[in-house]
């Protein structure tokens, strides 16, 4: 009887005080297994008394073992599926996209309206694909305009200089009419300062089919710079590149009372943007294209340098500082 209110008094919270509980009067070496075998001592007399008692304590401890489980299980429950309510939410950290992959996201998709694909290609290069294919023979005096990171010499591998290395991939494997853009990142062995980096993101761009002419590049070229820069005019400077010719730097006037997406300086005037040219034959023969049949243009864009002018960022390195109080300033640029 003093079993049977102590049975009664009994509360636990936790599944592990249950358990000790349960072993304590039900578990197989338990109390009411010992009283159980001390019925047959007990006087003839007596033994409907026991009997009872014992049933009834063993009833009194089987329901307090399952009411205590009920209770912790349901309580689990609820903190399972609906949490502590009373807690303050935790606020949702979203990050932002990197300034330099917004505008070369905005590069692709200018060109894929107008039928381009990307192409992608190794950041390590050998000497053929970042050189010798485009035009520029190994002692040739223009290798000394890409001071180029090497990994290994003879044979030479190293770190591309431009993904112009891409474009003659690509014209290997792929016959005209190629329409492509190589977007990525290029290495140089420059000192480091506020506006140059060893390393920076281009995107390249390479037309091939039938009587391509400079004509159709001036145009692809203004309106490649209206929609990414709003209204806006261009300029082309003859220029040099082995791997073109002829060859130009296109300049971009960015003072127009205009528009644009973003918000620039007005009446910073002519800026360098890109170089350009049509593909010189001996390159497009080096890849496997008929040069007699096929022409093309080609160009290339310093994705870094545009994101500085865009943005009026004052210094290249701010790219690649991590500074999060410099990258959650693009949060609602795209
Ligand atoms: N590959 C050149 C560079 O890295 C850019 C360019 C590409 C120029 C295509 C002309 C044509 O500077």
């Amino acid at each position: 009887k003093k079993h049977i209110d102590e049975v009664e008094k009994f509360s636990a919270t936790t599944k592990e005080d249950i358990e000790n509980f349960r072993i304590k009067y039900l578990g197989s070496k338990g109390l009411l297994k010992e009283f159980f075998s001390e019925f047959k001592n007990v006087p003839n007399d007596q033994k409907k008394e026991f009997g009872q008692t014992i049933n009834a304590l063993k009833t009194a401890a089987e329901e307090k073992v399952a009411a205590l489980k009920e209770g912790v299980e349901s309580k689990e429950e609820s903190k399972g599926v609906y949490g502590d309510l009373s807690r303050p939410g935790e606020p949702l950290e979203l990050g932002s996209r990197h300034p330099i992959s917004i505008v070369k996201n905005r590069i692709i998709e200018i060109f894929s309206r107008i039928g381009f694909n990307v192409s992608e290609g190794p950041e390590i290069e050998d000497d053929w694909h970042n050189f010798t294919a485009l035009n520029l023979p190994e002692y040739h005096p223009a290798r000394d305009m890409q001071d180029t990171f090497f990994v290994e010499k003879d044979p030479d591998v190293l770190l591309r200089t431009h993904t112009s290395s891409v474009q003659v991939r690509y014209m290997e494997n792929n016959k005209p009419p190629i329409r492509t853009i190589s977007p990525g990142r290029v290495y140089r062995n420059e000192a480091i300062s506020a506006r140059s980096h060893c390393f920076f993101h281009q995107v390249e761009g390479l037309y091939v089919d039938k009587g391509v002419s400079f004509a159709d590049l001036k145009q692809t070229l203004q309106y490649f710079t209206t929609e990414m820069f709003g209204k806006s005019e261009i300029r082309l400077r003859p220029s040099y590149f082995p791997f073109t010719e002829p060859s130009a730097e296109v300049d971009v006037y960015w003072g127009l009372e205009t528009e644009t997406d973003y918000k620039m300086t007005k009446g910073t005037g002519w800026l360098e943007i890109m170089g350009c040219g049509m593909v010189d034959p001996n390159v497009l023969e080096n890849c496997g294209i008929d040069a007699t049949e096929y022409s093309g243009f080609a160009f290339g864009m310093g994705i870094d340098r545009i994101a500085l002018l865009l943005h009026q960022i004052p210094d290249i390195r701010m790219f690649s500082e991590n500074d999060i109080r410099f990258l959650e300033q693009f949060k609602s640029a795209y």
